[in-house]
C-alpha cells in the first residue's frame, strides 16, 4: 500500500476511469478516488428539490404590483425606458417581455429602437434625453449593443439613479462597499431565490462558475455580501471540476450548455443555473438528455418531442443529471430566467423611491 503515499494529481472521475487502466503507477490511488467519489455519490438517492423560479418571481411581481398601486395613490407612476438596438431575435424576445411585466405591474414603460446603425453619439444622445426626464425612472440599454457601439461608454452615461440594471461604476462600488444602490437583476434574482426557498447562505461554501460583469461578479459580491465563502472559477481555473464540487452552493453561468455534470456537484449541494442555452444539434440533445440516470423520463420524452417539433430546446449550463445528486436544482426554463424580469420591475419601483424621495424601499432583500 506505499504507493498510495505517492503524490497524486487530482483528476476528474471521468478521467480517472479514462486513464487508470494505462498508469499502473497510479493504480491503487486511482481506484480509492473512485471508489470514494461513487460511493459518496451513492449516499444521494432522492432526485434533488426543484427551486421554483416561476412561482418566486410571481411573488415578487405580486408585490411590486402592490407598491405601484400605493404610489400611484401618491401620484407616482415608476417609469421605465427600453433601448433597444437593431434586430436581436434573442433581445427582441427580453425586451417584449421586460415591457409586458411593466403593464402587468402596473408601471409606465416606453421602448425606443434605434437602428443597427446606430453610433456612440447616438445612443449618449438617447440616454441624456432619457436622463433629463422626470417621469423616466429606469433606463436599460439591452446587450449586447452592436459592435460600432463603445458600450462601456453607453452604460456609463446612464444616470446611476437610473441605472436599473446595476451596470454602472457606481452602482458596482456601491454593491461592492454595501451601500444602497441598484443591484443587476439576474444575481440579486439568484439571492431572493435562495433566501425565499429558506437555503441558508453565511457560512456556505459558495462557487460562482463564471466571472461575468454581469452575472458572475456581481453573484460573488452578493454572496460573499451575505457572508458565504466565495470562490470565482473561470475558463483558466484549474482542475475546475474539484473546486466546483466544494460548493454547498454552486452557481452556473459559463454560457455552455450542460458543461456542469455531476462530476462538478457535491452530493446534496443547492445549484443554481444561470445558463440560458438554444441546443439545435440532435447529437448536443442526445448528450444531454439521452441517456444516464435522467434518461428515458416522461420530462424528457416530453421535451423530445418539442424538440422534433420546434428543431430547438432551451437548455442551462447544468447537465439535467445533476438534479440525481445536487439537493436542491433550478430548473432551466422556470429556474433563474423568471426573476431577472421581476427584479427589473422591483428595481425600478425602489429607483422612483430612492430618487423621488419617498423613502427606502423595503420588501425583497435588494438593501
Ligand atoms: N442582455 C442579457 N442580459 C441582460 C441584462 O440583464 N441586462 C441588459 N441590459 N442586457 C442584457
Amino acid at each position: 500500500m506505499v504507493a498510495i503515499v505517492r503524490p497524486v494529481r487530482i483528476e476528474s472521475p471521468q478521467r480517472l476511469r479514462d486513464t487508470e487502466k494505462t498508469r499502473t503507477g497510479f493504480l491503487c490511488a486511482s481506484v480509492v478516488n473512485i471508489s470514494l467519489a461513487l460511493a459518496i455519490e451513492s449516499n444521494q438517492t432522492m432526485p434533488a428539490r426543484i427551486l421554483d423560479g416561476t412561482k418566486i418571481a410571481s411573488d415578487i411581481r405580486s408585490e411590486v404590483a402592490a407598491e405601484a398601486k400605493t404610489m400611484a395613490a401618491a401620484g407616482i407612476r415608476p417609469g421605465l425606458a427600453v433601448i433597444l438596438v437593431g434586430h436581436n431575435p434573442a433581445s427582441e424576445v427580453y425586451v417584449r417581455g421586460k415591457v409586458k411585466a411593466c403593464e402587468q405591474v402596473g408601471l409606465y414603460s416606453e421602448q425606443h429602437t434605434p437602428p443597427e446603425t446606430s453610433t456612440t453619439a447616438d445612443l449618449l444622445a438617447l440616454v441624456e434625453e432619457l436622463n433629463a426626464r422626470d417621469e423616466i425612472d429606469g433606463i436599460l440599454v439591452q446587450l449586447p449593443l452592436p459592435p460600432q457601439v463603445d458600450s462601456k461608454k453607453i452604460l456609463m452615461a446612464v444616470d446611476p439613479a437610473k441605472d436599473v440594471d446595476g451596470f454602472h461604476p457606481l452602482n458596482v462600488g456601491f454593491l461592492s462597499t454595501q451601500r444602497p444602490g441598484l443591484v443587476p437583476c439576474t444575481p440579486a434574482g439568484v439571492i431572493e431565490i435562495l433566501k425565499r426557498s429558506q437555503i441558508p447562505i453565511a457560512g456556505q461554501e459558495a462557487v460562482v462558475v463564471g466571472r461575468s460583469d454581469i452575472v458572475g461578479k456581481p453573484a460573488a459580491m452578493l454572496l460573499l455580501n451575505a457572508n458565504a465563502t466565495v470562490t470565482v472559477c473561470h475558463s483558466k481555473t484549474r482542475d475546475l471540476w474539484a473546486v466546483s464540487r466544494r460548493a454547498d452552493i454552486l452557481v452556473a453561468a459559463i454560457g455552455r450548455a450542460g458543461m456542469i455534470t455531476r462530476d462538478f456537484v457535491k452530493p446534496g449541494a443547492t445549484v443554481i443555473d444561470v445558463g440560458m442555452n438554444q441546443v439545435t444539434d440532435p447529437a448536443e440533445f442526445q448528450r444531454l438528455f439521452g441517456g444516464g440516470l435522467a434518461g428515458g423520463s416522461a420530462a424528457n420524452a416530453k421535451r423530445e418531442a418539442a424538440f422534433r417539433a420546434k428543431g430547438s430546446t432551451l437548455v442551462g449550463d447544468v447537465h439535467p443529471d445533476v438534479a440525481e445528486v445536487a439537493g436542491a436544482l433550478t430548473p432551466v426554463p422556470g429556474g433563474v430566467g423568471p426573476l431577472t424580469i421581476a427584479m427589473l420591475m422591483y428595481n425600478t419601483v425602489k429607483a422612483a423611491k430612492m430618487r423621488r424621495g419617498s423613502g427606502q424601499w423595503s420588501v425583497a432583500s435588494g438593501q
